[in-house]
């Protein structure tokens, strides 16, 4: 468990106050049958402050409710994820947008809005479907998968390969890649996945600029900033970060929401008698598998709700538990997939709030329909008890499923 009741004081600075001290590491993702997101809001909600500070990973703060998230993202003035103020953090190169303030932010959001706009994610639809099409088709027949190798990996590395028009065959080197960043508990091992990420997205980056296409990356080539062009960093961080921020994620959520509708085989069930409540059940899935906990440092000593916090201090964010605050949802630990407007913030908020969450919705209906279409029941292996992994993105290990093999 990740949770320990007792407050400790070794390690806490001198303004944090004992009533404010819990000890808690996001690293470690939460365990539960049900929904595990839900189980940890639970028991959150009952034992630690709405805002927390932790002596784990050298001490930072935690924020667990969605309106201190929502106004904190919302202040980059105060709380930034500008690297100059976080000293653990300063990657070479910085990961774009996600570590750039406004302006420069807004001027980075322009070139990814250009590729990632809803109308051009929708024109990718076809694609994503004979994407997810084939996987399914391959597997179908066999009646058994491990869902988090086999399809919550490949599906997304696969449609992000067509982004950048690389090669299918660098599927499982680019997964290694973005995994060593996510996976990697520690700051160092992440800037070393990051320096690796930014030496593959360079050599794709060569090759568009000798023959550009109609990809994401030729398209970053193009991008103006007033009167200049994106630097060598600059275009090598957004590069990596898309990777990173497409890959787990997704892999994360596709998993956790397999995971449940394989326990939940009566509510598999309502989709296959009415793929037309697909898309809202997304949006519920989406909810329960919340996966990212994003970051901010204070950028000058201040007091916020009458909390003193000091220049420098990281804050974490646990976006997996808001979907669960009764501020977002009622009754929110029902899932349902009639539910008139399921709130989260798994996308984030405000200035940074996910460039890709229209690709990622595409992404997970599309393959639902396409499981529903050739995979009408499906449970948990039998002993499955789908383990989750420490890793700064929550997702299951292993997700053995199995289904009647088609006669
Ligand atoms: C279910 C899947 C996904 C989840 C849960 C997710 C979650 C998030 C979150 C929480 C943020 C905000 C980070 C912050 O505030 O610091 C974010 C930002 C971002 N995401 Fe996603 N994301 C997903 C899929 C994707 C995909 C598929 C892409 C692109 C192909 C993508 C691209 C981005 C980008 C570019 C940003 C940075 C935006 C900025 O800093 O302005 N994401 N994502």
């Amino acid at each position: 468990m990740n949770v320990q009741a007792k407050p400790i004081q070794a390690g806490i600075p001198a303004h944090v106050p004992p009533n404010l001290v819990y000890d808690f590491d996001y690293v470690t993702a939460p365990v539960g049958t049900h929904v595990p997101q839900q189980d940890l809001a639970r028991r959150l909600a009952a034992e630690a402050p709405d805002i927390f500070f932790t002596p784990r990973h050298g001490g930072h703060w935690i924020v667990r409710r969605p309106a201190d998230t929502v106004e904190m993202f919302r202040r980059p003035e105060d709380f930034s994820n500008d690297p100059r103020y976080n000293d653990m953090r300063q990657w070479k190169p910085a990961l774009l947008p996600v570590q750039a303030d406004p302006p420069l932010l807004n001027d980075y959001r322009k070139a990814l809005g250009a590729y990632l706009a809803p109308g051009n994610m929708r024109q990718l639809e076809t694609h994503i479907r004979e994407i997810a099409r084939a996987i399914v088709a391959d597997i179908a027949p066999r009646g058994a998968c491990d869902f988090v190798t086999e399809v919550g990996e490949i599906f997304p590395v696969t449609i992000f390969l067509q982004l950048v028009d690389a090669p299918f065959t660098d599927r499982l080197q680019l997964l290694k890649l973005a995994q060593g960043f996510t996976r990697s508990p520690s700051m160092a091992g992440r800037a070393a996945a990051i320096a690796d990420l930014a030496t593959y997205i360079r050599t794709l980056y060569d090759q568009r600029r000798i023959k550009p296409g109609s990809d994401m990356l030729s398209q970053f080539l193009k991008t103006r900033i007033g009167e200049r062009s994106l630097t060598r960093d600059e275009e090598e961080g957004l590069g990596a970060f898309m990777l990173i921020a497409g890959l787990d994620t997704l892999r994360s959520a596709m998993s956790h929401s397999f995971l449940y509708l394989a326990r939940h085989p009566e509510q598999y069930a309502s989709l296959v008698a009415n793929p037309a409540m697909i898309p809202d059940a997304v949006e519920e899935l989406l909810r329960i598998s919340g996966t990212s906990m994003p970051e901010r440092a204070v950028t000058h000593d201040l007091e916020y709700r009458g909390i003193q916090m000091k220049h420098g201090e990281r804050i974490i964010f646990l976006l997996p538990v808001m979907s669960f605050d009764p501020a977002l949802n009622a009754d929110p630990f029902e899932v349902n997939f009639r539910r008139e407007l399921s709130q989260h913030l798994i996308f984030g908020a405000g200035p940074h709030r996910c460039a890709g969450s229209h690709l990622a919705r595409i992404e997970i209906r599309v393959l639902l329909e396409e499981w529903i279409a050739r995979i009408p029941s499906f449970a948990l292996a039998e002993g499955e008890d789908a383990p989750m992994e420490a890793s700064t993105v929550w997702t299951p290990k292993k997700v053995n499923l199995v289904w009647p093999k088609p006669a």
